[in-house]
């Protein structure tokens, strides 16, 4: 972490604010919710407008019986469509697709789960349905009543200028807090005005860094190694979102799904898997669930890790771990199997360093000054370096 730090009260939790490279505030620490990425799953990216109760149940099912929960993924979130439309008082109700919210999250609740929502600090959500724009309150009492643990706050038709953005995302922010409950408060608007300067200050745990994702390896490689600079701006409770995952969905191979996977966790990223869970395939769920890669992204010191080395379509990425170790990513990007060199001086990690491949699950020894894979097209070698 660069910078000076302060320490200071907020809510009851001692924060410490540092001042990073620019001046602009780096939140280090707090006792809030997201003290790590969140990990769970959301509708979207498979399902999108045409999700039901019944997809976001079963998805709770395959979350616990496929073995994703015990490998960390705990919010099941809902994502647009969901909504119907409000009464003569302003509350918002559900639409048909969703009988019993109430139902809905105890369900989830009870299978030791959270569930997260979604809405719009606009008068429309991006799919045109019902937003929060003048019924804040109302909405956030909604989500309590029915035991939300998670919003999605969505751009979408918001209009105004950077101002009265931040004043609606604080707005639902404050609205979130009066109700009394612990709910992670999911910042999208696409890395607009710098977001992630100024994303804490208006409650955000979590904050889209870009425009949507697909299930596209160009699109997924845009995005990802696009992250590289914005390290400072993640820490404990506040993290860069460079939108949801798309392992399993069918249109990336194995070694772009680990691609994805692996940066996604050398990033310190949001886990949100965006498959269908109840037709997983065994390398669908080996991705999503490796312990040991998972480990990496939900590590306790909170860094984000970055491009430390590149060599045309070759890159190095590193993420400093709370044992003092280091992830190592060694990416292809090219059309061919390559041999991706990290220098360990590079990495940090000193002149002799004992490597484990953390996909293998296998130690590969120890390695003087440097360690050299092959790594196939548009693939990656995770690696733990101490
Ligand atoms: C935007 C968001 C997506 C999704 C859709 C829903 O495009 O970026 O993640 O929430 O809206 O309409």
């Amino acid at each position: 972490m660069v910078g000076r730090f302060v320490s200071i009260m907020v809510r009851g939790c001692i924060v410490l604010v540092g001042l990073g490279l620019l001046g602009a505030p780096v939140f280090a620490q707090g006792n809030g919710p997201a003290r790590t990425p969140p990990m769970g799953w959301n509708s979207w990216n498979h399902f999108a407008c045409k999700v039901t109760e019944a997809d976001v149940r079963s998805a709770a099912d395959a979350i616990v019986s496929t073995g994703m929960k015990s490998a960390g993924y705990i919010y099941v979130n809902i994502d647009d469509c969901w909504q119907g439309t409000r009464d003569e008082k302003g509350v918002l109700h559900p639409n048909e697709n969703f009988p019993d919210m109430k139902g809905l999250s105890d369900y989830v609740h009870a299978k030791g789960l959270k569930l997260g929502i979604y809405s719009s600090p606009g008068p429309k959500t991006c799919a045109d349905h019902e937003g929060s724009l003048g019924h804040e309150e109302l909405d956030a009492q909604a989500y309590a009543h029915w035991g939300i643990d998670y919003l999605k706050y969505d751009y979408c038709s918001f209009q105004g200028d950077f101002a009265a953005q931040m004043a609606a995302y604080k707005k639902m922010h404050e609205a979130l807090e009066k109700t009394g409950r612990a709910i992670v408060f999911s910042l999208c608007q696409y890395g607009m005005d710098r977001v992630w300067r100024w994303g804490p200050s208006v409650g955000g745990n979590l904050w889209r860094t870009t425009g949507d994702i697909s299930d596209d390896y160009d699109r997924m490689a845009y995005i990802g190694f696009g992250q590289n600079g914005l390290e400072r701006f993640a820490a404990p409770g506040h993290w860069n979102d460079p939108d949801m995952l798309e392992v399993g969905n069918g249109k990336m191979n194995k070694d772009e799904y680990r691609t994805h996977m692996s940066l996604w966790c050398l990033l310190a990223a949001p886990l949100l898997a965006g498959n269908d869970l109840s037709k997983m395939t065994p390398d669908t769920l080996a991705i999503l669930t490796n312990p040991e890669v998972i480990a990496v992204d939900q590590d306790a010191l909170g860094m984000q890790g970055h491009r430390v080395a590149q060599e045309g379509q070759l890159e190095v990425w590193v993420k400093l771990l709370a044992d003092g170790s280091r992830a190592v990513g060694l990416f292809n990007r090219g059309e061919s199997v390559m041999p991706v060199t990290a220098y360990f001086r590079d990495v940090g990690a000193g002149d002799t360093g004992s490597v484990r491949d953390l996909w293998e699950k296998r130690d590969l020894g120890v390695f003087n000054s440097s360690f050299t894979a092959q790594v196939p097209t548009h693939g990656v070698v995770l690696l733990k370096v101490k």
